[in-house]
């Protein structure tokens, strides 16, 4: 089994712990088989998606109906609710009369989010947000430039599942990578937020509520027309394409948004972390049931638990943790850190696999300054293999949403824009996607590296700021066309 590794060993580990390490090879290892049953499953909730509602994978109508063409102009606020800060930008989009060579300028302002949000009220959340709008307008003298009557236009990433009848309406359907925040779940997001913009009297007017796969792929569409796909590999994880309007079943044909829409074509957010719910065909191991139980809300989201970064430290933390238990590691050493849930950020993962320094010694300061451990060099040679299963396993998975939609849609090559901090930090993320999409769609060798084969992965443009801004500038031209 060590033969799949790219590792060079650096310790022998004592035979107990080499058997255990051998036992979650076996566990975490996604064969190309399986992958290629995964994807069929994949592919069969996906279109049930496209059905009925509520029943798989949510397959999210966005309303937004085309790509960009790339001339998109206007000046646009934009506001991004991330897992850790609140971020609000004004994004003036130049369109194809760039500025000093730019497309876009951008001026932002990031707000950490107070620590008790994710799990406090609607009220605590959007009462903060709106009033971070409202300090990021004075501090631009934003409020001077807009009034109530001539407001500034808003567009909202707001990254969790949401139903929308239109673009500037968005009933949450459940929260997601560990939010817990009451009363919004079944309430319209944006009625909640405009309630409180309008109670600052702010002169803003919401335009669009986006999803960040959307605004990825919308962003990098923008500048580079083979964009098939927006996906994220972060928090969360989830993608977002083109579908045609025939395929999208549970769409109301006499709806006058589907009659005036004249692309043929509409985004559709599938909220593919809930994949695989009715837990039919993924591995789950031991350690992936344990999370999903202590999790805010066990049964949902089972694809995003074993693939996403909220996770994949957690998984690490709960495999140290019985390795710990069985007296094989860390013996004799306080190890109560490594009894705190998510204590181990999917950071460490990352710098574990990235670290080349001599004997891995920002390794083994990252178990110091973590988790108050001295590990010893079979513990840090367990480390890096263990840190490369879970991660190998999360980047295979990740490759079979993409397959599956371009199994569905019959895409037969483009670019896959992807953004969030596994995709863009994690220094072998992108090779071992190519490589398992490659698996799955019987690419030949050379095709399977990086960027050789016909479906490439490309880092998204900045999906939540600007992809938000262009989908709020083309909505705006689409109501202007409408009137007259
Ligand atoms: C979660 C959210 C989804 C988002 C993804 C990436 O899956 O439900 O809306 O796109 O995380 O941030």
């Amino acid at each position: 089994w060590r033969q799949r590794s790219e590792l060079e060993s650096m310790a022998d580990l004592p035979p107990a712990l080499e058997k255990e390490l051998q036992r979650l090879d076996a566990e975490f290892w996604v064969s190309s088989d399986k992958l290629k049953k995964i994807v069929s499953r994949f592919r069969g909730e996906l279109e049930r998606g496209l059905k009925e509602e509520g029943k798989s994978i949510p397959m999210n109508v966005s309303w937004v109906h085309s790509l960009p063409s790339g001339d998109e102009k206007g000046k646009i606020l934009t506001v991004d609710l991330g897992g850790t800060n609140l971020r609000v930008c004004t994004v003036e989009l130049h369109g194809s009369e760039p500025a000093k060579g730019e497309k876009y300028t951008l001026t932002q302002e990031e707000f950490k989010l107070p620590k008790d949000l994710k799990t406090s009220t609607a009220e605590k959340l959007w009462t903060h947000i709106a009033g971070k709008i409202g300090t990021f307008l004075s501090d631009q003298g934003l409020d001077k430039e807009y009034s109530k009557d001539k407001p500034m236009p808003l567009g909202f990433t707001f990254s969790y599942p949401a139903t929308q009848d239109k673009i500037d309406h968005a009933v949450l359907q459940r929260w997601t990578k560990g939010f817990d925040i009451e009363g919004v779940e079944g309430h319209d997001a944006a009625a909640q937020l405009r309630e409180q913009l309008e109670a600052r009297d702010l002169p803003v007017k919401l335009i669009c509520v986006i999803n960040d796969t959307v605004g990825a792929m919308v962003a990098s569409a923008y500048n580079d027309p083979e964009t098939i796909i927006g996906t994220i590999f972060g928090t969360g994880c989830n993608a977002a394409y083109m579908a045609k309007i025939e395929s999208i079943h549970k769409l109301d044909k006499a709806n006058e948004q589907v009659k005036h829409n004249d692309s043929g074509h509409m985004a559709i957010n599938c909220e593919y972390g809930a994949f695989d719910n009715g837990h039919h065909v993924l591995p789950r191991t031991k350690y992936d049931e344990r999370i999903d139980k202590e999790s805010p809300r066990p049964g949902q989201q089972t694809f995003e638990k074993m693939s996403a970064g909220l996770y994949l430290g957690e998984i690490f933390r709960l495999v140290l943790l019985e390795l710990v238990e069985k007296g094989l590691i860390f013996q004799n050493q306080n190890a109560e850190k490594l009894k705190h849930p998510y204590s181990i950020d999917t950071k460490l993962l990352t710098q574990i696999e990235d670290d080349e320094s001599p004997k891995f010694k920002k390794t083994r300061n990252m178990f110091e300054d973590t988790l108050n451990l001295q590990p010893e060099d079979y513990e840090i040679e367990l480390s890096r293999r263990l840190a490369e299963l879970i991660a190998v396993r999360g980047a295979r998975l990740c490759a079979c949403g993409v397959a599956a939609i371009c199994s569905l849609e019959d895409i037969k090559k483009g670019h896959v824009a992807a953004d969030g901090s596994v995709a863009n930090k994690h220094p072998k993320f992108k090779k071992r996607w190519a490589t398992a999409l490659g698996e799955i769609l019987d690419w030949d060798d050379e095709a399977k590296k990086e960027g050789k084969g016909p479906i490439i992965i490309t880092s998204a443009e900045d999906g939540s700021g600007v992809g938000c801004a262009i989908i709020a500038a083309m909505e705006l031209e689409r109501r202007r066309k409408d009137k007259s």
